[in-house]
């Protein structure tokens, strides 16, 4: 994949998701400054949205950031409402994304931040995600106009067997993994795009925050630093949420603070068996090569 390949107009691509519109991409109109973050799902855009919105609006509390920063290719709310409001906006723009790159459009003048988490961590994610949607949840999801897919049902009880479904027909009963992370593996080369890896944001916030400001040529406020650090901190994202977290946590159970569920990693450990996880580690092996499946396990 070039940059130049990757800046053509997009047909339209379903993803076995009825979640997007990859076709949006072609009608938004890139500016020189524009930050693209782009996720497979539940890996941290959240948090990286919250942390780009503190080094723009340097350190300032309760920006409204899931208004601000929209699902690009999500079918709703309608492609125009989105693009009219981003086209209005006259601060930096951060767009999120959950499309493989090869699925957008690619413009040379934004930069795009990916961030990487193991499959698992992904999945424990998503389980609780999933399972702790409520009404409105499946109603967005199953009455999106245009969607694509199987109704989307409650997830089974026994997360393991939630993972392992999910590990046998890619990403189900979302969209595929592996090749989401091969595609922005394969670009990471390019000047104007950063990989981050959750692991790594969570071993040391801070230094992932230089490098990020650097990537993005913010100079960082040293006055606001704590600010930023604070804002940005899980304990301050759990309580304050409402802001920073999709719909303000309206689809999920127990609002906000159910979406910023744990921050932590690993919680597969002592629920996955031997058998489950030689498997997947073989899985990612053949599926990202040995570089890639080494980078997303250990950050
Ligand atoms: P867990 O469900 O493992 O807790 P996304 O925004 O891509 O959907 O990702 C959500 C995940 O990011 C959730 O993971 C959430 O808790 C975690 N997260 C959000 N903000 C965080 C923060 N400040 N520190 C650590 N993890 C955070």
């Amino acid at each position: 994949m070039t940059a130049e390949t990757l800046a053509l107009p997009r047909k339209k691509r379903e993803l076995r998701s009825h979640h997007f519109d990859s076709t949006i991409w072609n009608h938004f109109n890139f500016r020189a400054d524009d930050i693209i973050i782009a996720t497979y799902g539940k890996s941290g855009t959240t948090w990286m949205q919250q942390i780009i919105s503190q080094l723009i609006f340097n350190g300032v509390p309760d920006v409204d950031v899931s208004n601000m920063s929209p699902w690009l290719d999500l079918r709703i709310p309608e492609a125009h409402i989105k693009l009219d409001a981003l086209e209005s906006q006259t601060h930096r723009r951060f767009v999120k994304t959950h499309l493989p790159v090869d699925a957008l459009v690619f413009s040379e003048k934004a930069k795009y931040i990916y961030i990487g988490r193991d499959g698992r961590d992904v999945v424990w994610s998503l389980y609780n995600h999933h399972a702790n949607g409520n009404e409105l949840f499946y109603k967005l999801i199953n009455e999106t106009p245009g969607r694509v897919g199987p109704k989307l049902e409650k997830p089974t009880p026994d997360i393991a067997q939630y993972f392992r479904d999910w590990m046998d027909k890619d990403g189900y009963p979302f969209w595929p993994f592996w090749e989401h992370i091969r595609s922005w593996w394969s670009i990471r080369h390019l000047p104007n795009v950063m990989l981050v890896h959750f692991a790594q944001l969570k071993e040391n916030m801070p230094r992932e925050i230089e490098k990020i400001a650097n990537f993005l040529e913010i100079d960082i406020d040293e006055n606001k630093w704590n600010d930023i650090l604070k804002h940005c901190s899980f304990d301050y994202m759990k309580k304050n949420g409402a802001k920073t977290v999709p719909l303000g946590g309206a689809a999920w159970d127990g609002g906000s603070e159910t979406f910023i569920n744990k921050g932590t990693n690993g919680r597969w450990k002592d629920i996955l068996t031997k058998e489950d996880n030689e498997r997947y580690e073989q899985m990612a092996v053949e599926q990202l090569g040995e570089q890639v499946a080494r980078w997303l396990a250990t950050g």
